[in-house]
């Protein structure tokens, strides 16, 4: 038995390859109208740079003990409770904007970066920091929460009585 080879006439070679420029085309002009898409849809989207909001709350007055120096990483504020009543420091240093660190052994706020030192009202004790630590506006909720506005800044010493 012989087999026999069938070898496609010089028609048939050019439909096949002409399916496979028509597939081609129809692939691009899908990729084109894909990309066209996502251009229009950036274009038309806004284009606004979303932040999270200044305000934070800082929870419960009864959290924080007559004393105590609470640090919000998160949020990059003091929290102080002393006798005189509760207020809030921005803690992020002056000089570089490195976060500062309170240590409680010296009952002072630290900057690891170039050594400033603050008091544990914001006020400069040493380094190459050029301005005190803000104090921060800070108010009681309608819930009875504890709200630092991290974009408002007070004068020094004006305490949050509660
Ligand atoms: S950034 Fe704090 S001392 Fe330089």
């Amino acid at each position: 038995m012989s087999e026999k080879q069938t070898t496609p006439s010089p028609g048939e070679q050019e439909i096949s390859r002409r399916e496979l420029f028509t597939k081609l085309g129809v692939a691009s002009l899908g990729v084109a109208a894909a990309g066209m898409l996502a251009f229009t849809y950036r274009f038309l989207s806004p284009n606004v740079l979303y932040e999270a909001s200044p305000v934070v709350n800082a929870g419960k007055p009864e959290s924080y003990p007559v004393d105590s120096v609470t640090l919000d990483v998160n949020s990059a504020i003091y929290l102080v409770h002393v006798p005189e009543g509760f207020f809030s420091l921005n803690a992020i240093c002056t000089h570089l904007g490195c976060m500062t660190a309170w240590k409680p052994e010296a009952g002072i706020i630290a900057c690891p970066c170039h050594g400033s030192r603050f008091s544990r009202e914001g006020q400069k004790l040493a380094g190459p920091a050029p301005k005190p630590l803000s104090w921060l506006k800070t108010w009681i909720s309608d819930d009875g929460d504890i709200m630092v506005d991290r974009s408002a800044t007070i004068q020094p010493f004006e305490f949050l009585r509660i």
